[in-house]
């Protein structure tokens, strides 16, 4: 999605700017732009594609400034040119505006704006921000801002820079992330943490509805009456290069090689080696609120919506509690019984991502308990909760999630567990077992990592299949519905994740002689079952790979490839076969030259519908 980073102090501000775009890159976007204030008026330079367009239109020709505003678009409205790139200004470029997120009633207001005459140089919805500024402005850009915010409508992070006030920038938010960097005889404004981080720790996270306002050495923050309000800043306690590659080839790599260590982290100070209990500070949900809840509603998108189906399948088996897991998108405009009798878990790794957050904001407006799992502190969806499981995978950059997705399972199992426990339907010794199998976790996913070798062998080999068919029952379903997915968003080959006792109502008529096909076998009661779909696939051609426990090997004469992962308890084994098929289409990505970190289309942080 788009990124933000607005700077004022001593700096080369062309400088500041490019490198906070540059950490924003991850968020996925396609053309880039920036304006200066340089010798008494406003300088926008911007161009459709990668940063490195802009970065070497500004070492061609340099602006001196220490004043700017910059930003990295993602196509809405309008496609990727020149033009609709961000940032834009009015006629006489005299305020210049960067927006993430979308102006709902932007055509309205577009009509308006020009029978009084604007003109108008873009598709963008942005636009009619630049040109409603310069209507309402009359000296004051601040008084100018917030007449705009009562007239415009939708989701907004802006930065606005104003060639009358060149001694300030002033960002505001709604639904839509933008901090505040705060330093030494300089600011900062960002989308994002990483944007900021080589120059200051010291973090204000704005709410919905405030004005900042930055000059060099003053942050003000006005709340929605306009009452100047201190600032709560937070000290950010992870490192710049924690959101570096570190050696590795792509973020992706890292943080595939980070889980053993994520894993870890996720259990520090909730699960104890020695304890029979769970602690989950920040959930205060009691037995009598289990005892309540008629119904558990998990909602996301994406990489985690499929965390989410695996913890629909641990909640329902530890703590007997129905649960229904659902895709954002699709939960908001279906009506959902909600009430006070429902929880309805949200899960999102950005915190920030627009349809699971207005799921959470419906089921909130119906009575419903929200818990959200997320890995950004303060994030939008991680503040509107009642109560919340931070992931603790630390900066996730590259876009298809891997240690993010791995870590909201072990929440999943955390939060299950602790449910188990208090409705009683988990045994102490149940518990027991499975922590013991939970703290073998971080070693045995080393062991797979430090084997892949094989894998890449077979994406090397297998680089130019056009679809592959990934199939499981029970967990290795939902491990395989994530396992296509990751598939098919880095390699860009097409595929598709099949119950595999429901491979003979459909998928089977696609198999045809050589067609690639994954099966998973760790679920032992489902291991025989699994073994009928693959003979079925089989007897029509297809090339077999299989993932199966140690002591399954009897099966390697059913299938064309086998490899083994670590024995580990049925309930766990998701977590270290999901990894196999994570490097897997690392691999394949590789392997087919493409850009495993930011694939084509797809943004890391989907702030808008
Ligand atoms: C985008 C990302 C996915 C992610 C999904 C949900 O599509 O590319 O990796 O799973 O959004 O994001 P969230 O931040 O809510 O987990």
């Amino acid at each position: 999605m788009c990124g933000i980073v607005g700077y004022i102090g001593y700096r080369q501000s062309t400088d500041v700017l490019l490198h906070g775009l540059s950490k924003l890159e991850y968020r996925g976007y396609d053309s880039a732009g920036l304006a200066v204030y340089h010798q008494g008026s406003i300088t926008v330079r911007k161009f459709k594609g990668r940063l490195q367009t802009l970065t070497q239109d500004i070492a061609n020709s340099p602006i001196e400034a220490t004043v700017g505003i910059g930003h990295t678009r993602w196509a809405t409205h309008g496609e990727p040119s020149d033009a609709n790139s961000h940032p834009h200004a009015n006629h006489h470029a005299t305020i210049a505006v960067v927006h993430n997120g979308i102006i709902e009633n932007y055509l309205e207001l577009r009509e308006m704006l020009m029978k009084e005459g604007y003109r108008f140089t873009s598709q963008t919805d942005s636009e009619v921000l630049a040109h409603l500024l310069d209507k309402l402005y009359e000296g004051n850009l601040v008084v100018a801002v917030r007449k705009m915010l009562k007239i415009i409508k939708g989701s907004y992070a802006l930065a606005i820079l104003c060639e009358k006030e060149p001694d300030k920038i002033v960002g505001v938010r709604k639904n839509s992330p933008l901090i505040v960097g705060l330093g030494e005889s300089e600011n900062f404004l960002a989308s994002d943490i990483p944007a900021i981080l080589n120059y200051t720790r010291n973090v204000y996270l704005m709410e919905n509805d405030e004005i900042v306002i930055c000059t060099q050495d003053n942050v003000t923050i006005l709340d929605e009456n306009d009452l100047e309000k201190q600032p709560d800043i937070f000290k950010v306690n992870w490192d710049a290069q924690d959101a570096e590659k570190g050696g590795y080839e792509h973020f992706m790599l890292k943080e595939i090689h980070e889980q053993p260590e994520s894993i870890r982290k996720t259990m520090l100070s909730r699960i104890f080696e020695e304890k029979d209990y769970v602690v989950l500070d920040d959930v205060k949900i009691t037995k009598e609120d289990l005892d309540r809840f008629q119904k558990v509603y998990i909602v996301a998108c994406g990489t985690a919506y499929h965390a989410g189906l695996v913890g629909k399948y641990l909640i329902e088996k530890y703590a007997r509690i129905p649960v229904e897991c659902d895709i954002a998108s699709e939960f908001r405009y279906r009506n959902p019984l909600v009430d006070k009798c429902t929880l309805c878990i949200v899960i999102s790794q950005s915190g920030e991502t627009a349809d699971s957050l207005a799921a959470l904001e419906l089921a909130k407006a119906q009575s419903a308990r929200v818990l959200a799992v997320t890995n950004v502190q303060g994030s939008s969806i991680a503040r509107a909760a009642h109560d919340v499981i931070y992931t603790w995978a630390g900066p996730e950059i590259a876009v298809a999630s891997t240690k993010a997705y791995t870590t909201q399972l072990l929440c999943m199992y955390a939060l299950s567990m602790h449910f188990g426990l208090l409705t009683q339907h988990l045994s102490k010794q149940q518990y027991a077992a499975l922590r013991d199998e939970l703290f073998d976790l971080p070693r045995l996913v080393q062991q797979v990592i430090a084997t892949d070798e094989g894998l890449h062998a077979l994406a090397k080999r297998r680089k130019n299949a056009e679809d592959i068919y990934f199939i499981g029952r029970g967990l290795d379903y939902y491990v395989s519905l994530e396992g296509s997915l990751k598939l098919k968003e880095i390699s860009y080959i097409h595929s598709e994740a099949a119950a595999a006792g429901e491979l003979k109502h459909g998928p089977i008529a696609l198999i045809d002689q050589g067609t690639l096909v994954i099966a998973l076998l760790t679920q032992d009661e489902l291991f025989n079952k699994t073994l009928s779909n693959i003979k079925e696939v089989k007897s029509r051609g297809a090339y077999v790979v299989a993932f199966c426990k140690e002591n399954a090997e009897i099966i390697r004469k059913e299938v064309d490839e086998l490899f083994v992962i670590p024995k580990a308890a049925d309930d766990v084994a998701p977590v270290l076969a999901v990894i196999c098929l994570q490097l897997l289409s690392y691999y394949f990505a590789c392997e087919r030259g493409c850009d495993v970190d930011k694939p084509r289309n797809l943004a890391k942080s989907v702030t808008v519908e």
